[in-house]
């Protein structure tokens, strides 16, 4: 069994881990071109919980094996996911002008440089996950696999689709259908990829896999609908982005189509069933299930 106490001290030791991985991949922002560099720099350091990268760990560790081995390949879930709040964050998207407790890349530095700090992110991305370190420590085949899986939850199928119609649904009275789409899509996609892709650099067996998908869709809603329920219940200076923001832009998000207290009953739906899903892996996954009610209760 784990405890709350416990995650906690495994979520701060991981993300350290992360943050010294990223560091060493980010180039010097020294001489001709080192301004987006640093304006990446800004963006991915201070405040990100660096999940993603966390649950490719935790699925890589589910074999029993050392996640230290694929560190640069979770910090490339974070390039990917920090080029998405950097445009997510822009005039012409939410126009937020908070992140992570800071003015947003494009207020710190200007809209052209957020723009291609978040393409040069993603592209470090691939760099993370086709380092040759990768080779010495988990079967190509499995590599690959890991990265089509991810390049499609972040792309046209996955994230970016979801972002162009979480913008469509912008002040338009929205169907339960089309809300679930655009989470599933814009943010389930990624998390659920995160952790099936360790699982998968890791070589756990099909049905394994099958599971902890199922699991990772369910926590992926589950994490979009406290992220909107925390835009109006939220406090400010923990969750380190403006709150009410959604309810500016008129956002399709689950307390505006259903009430906050619905919402809420919808992700303590979801966090009991993501429990039930995880039986198969008994103590294995103790951290895992105490995840669950950890993002149920977040604060940012
Ligand atoms: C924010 O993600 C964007 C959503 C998909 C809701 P996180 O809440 O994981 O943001 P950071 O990385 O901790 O800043
Ligand atoms: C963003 O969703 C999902 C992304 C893919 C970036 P939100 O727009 O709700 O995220 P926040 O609230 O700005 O972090
Ligand atoms: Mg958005
Ligand atoms: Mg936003
Ligand atoms: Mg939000």
């Amino acid at each position: 069994m784990a405890n709350l106490q416990d995650l906690k001290a495994y979520l701060e030791e991981k993300k350290n881990k992360i943050d010294e991985t990223l560091k060493k991949i980010l180039p010097l922002s020294k001489g001709y071109g080192g301004r987006v560099i640093e304006a990446a720099h800004y963006s991915l350091f201070n405040g990100g919980k660096r999940l993603r990268p966390i649950l490719c760990l935790m699925g890589y560790e589910l074999s029993g094996k050392n996640s230290d081995e694929i560190l640069i390949f979770a910090a490339g879930l974070e390039c990917i996911h920090t080029y998405s709040l950097i445009h997510d964050d822009l005039p012409c998207m939410d126009d937020d002008d908070f992140r992570r407790g800071k003015p947003s890349c494009h207020k710190a530095f200007d809209e052209a440089t957020a723009i291609l700090a978040g393409d040069g992110l993603q592209a470090l991305a691939y760099e993370c996950f086709t380092h040759k370190e990768l080779l010495k420590k988990v079967n190509p085949v499995n590599l690959l696999k890991a990265i089509n899986l991810i390049s499609k939850a972040s792309g046209f199928k996955g994230m970016v689709g979801g972002q162009m119609e979480d913008l469509l649904a912008e002040g338009k009275k929205g169907s339960a259908r089309r809300l679930k789409w655009i989470h599933e899509h814009k943010t389930m996609a990624l998390i659920e990829a995160s952790l099936v892709s360790g699982a998968i650099l890791a070589d756990l067996n099909k049905s394994e896999i099958k599971t902890l998908s199922k699991f990772g869709q369910n926590l992926g809603l589950l994490f979009q609908i406290t992220d909107d329920l925390l835009d109006i219940l939220g406090d400010e200076n923990l969750l380190g982005k403006p709150l009410r923001s959604d309810l500016k832009k008129k956002k399709l998000t689950y307390p505006a189509l259903f009430g906050v207290e619905k919402a809420r009953s919808l992700a303590e739906d979801l966090a009991k069933t993501s429990l039930e899903t995880l039986t198969t892996f008994g103590e294995r996954a103790a951290l895992l299930k105490e995840l669950i009610t950890f993002i149920l209760n977040r604060v940012n």
